[in-house]
């Protein structure tokens, strides 16, 4: 599957863009399916003959090649995964029980819970002690094929926490494997210490624009800014004014929009021309007719959808996936995986519920973890797909079709993970 030919929208994002010669094929050894990589990027692919024509005519000896033998299996792009809360400290299971008797999340939060009780655990913990989550964490979805992960900080909510969060997705991100693009998310929730002045909101957003977003910026430890904007977090006004200090500062705009009631989300994100509008559980017309024009005037603004947040909430407010397809709208998905609405560190099993709760068709599941996840991640020109030029990040599967990878719901599919050329993963045959 090699997603070749670009961002997906409408009914595009149903082609995985198959590259595949069947058994009958005559002089099958030759026709076989091959990836040439070379110098961390790929080189060709395509039939085996093909594939040897371009290595000799780029000067090469394709007799030296090391080689990986897929055969059997299914060979997609590294999976990206557009959205996650990779580090914070302690887990929060008691709530889990709260919201089963019927507590609400925004509930749990404005009673002084949720993100705040993850941003009290966060506050206390080592550099060291997050580096170590976060590798438990990353090695987990590297299993998951996952090759390229954004982290977001969000639980400091103070210069100094939220910085460490940053430098320490720095710190894995050297460390690699896999990729991190970082996003600074000091506008997750209002601060306990903010919270119990008059016009505590306004002060702690004055604070995110002048002095963490400055020092984020001078540090260069973030790619993209993003606003928690709900209901009780943080209003439209709220959210364009961060984003757009955070833009004039080299940060490009990303947004939880919409997620758990309408606010404007969606709409922001688009006349923002954001890189992404996160969740959209509760997105209206307006916000999907704002996405399509923005989409349609070739400055796509990506649809990250989130069901594992749905399906942990326990909610049925899934988002209009179908309805965003058929406007036109590219749809990533992504696993935001933290510990308040998800848990969730298994990509493949997203896609899963991208099929069974979203609707979405296992080939449009693929193209929202691969090009369109890229895409969200403003990585599209390099990763996502597998084309000459582009990062050679791929996965090899434990199955006959790419059908099965939503199909099989929660298991291991992972075979072997190629990063940048280099095997990371090497997983047992079939
Ligand atoms: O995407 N909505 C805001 N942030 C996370 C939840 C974070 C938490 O509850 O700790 C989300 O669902
Ligand atoms: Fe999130």
């Amino acid at each position: 599957m090699t997603l070749a030919g670009g961002v997906r929208r409408g009914s595009s994002q149903d082609d995985p863009a198959v590259t595949s010669y069947p058994a009958g094929d005559p002089g099958r050894e030759l026709h076989t399916g091959t990836i040439a990589v070379y110098g961390g990027r790929i080189l060709a692919v395509g039939r085996l003959e093909e594939v040897k024509r371009v290595v000799e005519s780029s000067g090469l000896d394709g007799s030296a090649f090391a080689t990986v033998d897929a055969g059997g299996g299914v060979v997609t792009p590294g999976l990206l995964d557009p959205h996650t809360h990779l580090l914070f400290a302690g887990a929060r299971v008691s709530e889990l029980r709260l919201r089963q008797r019927g507590a609400g999340y925004l509930e749990i939060l404005e009673a002084g819970g949720g993100i705040l009780s993850t941003v009290a655990t966060t506050r206390e913990a080592t550099i060291e002690s997050l580096a170590q989550h976060g590798r438990r964490w990353l090695d987990e979805m590297l299993g998951h094929g996952v090759t390229t992960s954004e982290v977001k900080s969000g639980y400091g909510l103070d210069t100094e926490t939220e910085l460490r969060l940053l430098e320490v997705t720095a710190r894995l991100a050297t460390e690699g494997p896999t990729e991190l693009v970082p996003t600074f998310l000091g506008a997750h929730a209002v601060p306990r210490e903010f919270r119990d002045q008059v016009g505590g909101t306004a002060a702690y957003v004055r604070t995110v624009i002048r002095e963490q977003l400055p020092a984020v910026a001078a540090q260069g430890v973030a790619k993209f800014c993003d606003v928690f904007c709900e209901r009780g977090v943080f209003t439209p006004e709220e959210s364009r004014a961060i984003l757009e200090a955070g833009r004039r500062l080299g940060l490009e705009p990303r947004l939880h929009a919409d997620e758990l009631e309408a606010s404007g989300g969606a709409e922001l994100a688009a006349e923002l021309r954001a890189a992404s509008a996160d969740h959209l559980g509760a997105v209206t017309d307006r916000g999907i007719n704002a996405l399509a024009r923005a989409a349609d005037a070739g400055e796509a603004v990506v649809a990250t959808l989130l069901p594992a947040t749905t399906l942990f909430l326990m909610s049925d407010r899934y988002a209009p996936a179908r309805t965003l397809i058929d406007a036109g709208v590219p749809v990533a998905l992504g696993t935001d995986f933290n510990p308040g609405t998800s848990p969730a560190p298994s990509l493949p099993l997203v896609m899963s519920l991208g099929c069974l709760k979203l609707k979405m068709t296992p080939a449009e599941t693929l193209a929202a973890v691969t090009i369109n996840a890229a895409r969200a991640l403003r990585l599209e020109e390099t990763h996502g797909s597998l084309e000459p030029g582009k990062q050679a990040d791929l996965v090899i599967w434990n199955v006959a079709s790419h059908e099965e990878i939503p199909y099989w719901l929660g298991a291991r599919l992972v075979r072997t993970v190629i990063k940048q050329g280099q095997v990371v993963r090497d997983g047992r045959g079939l």
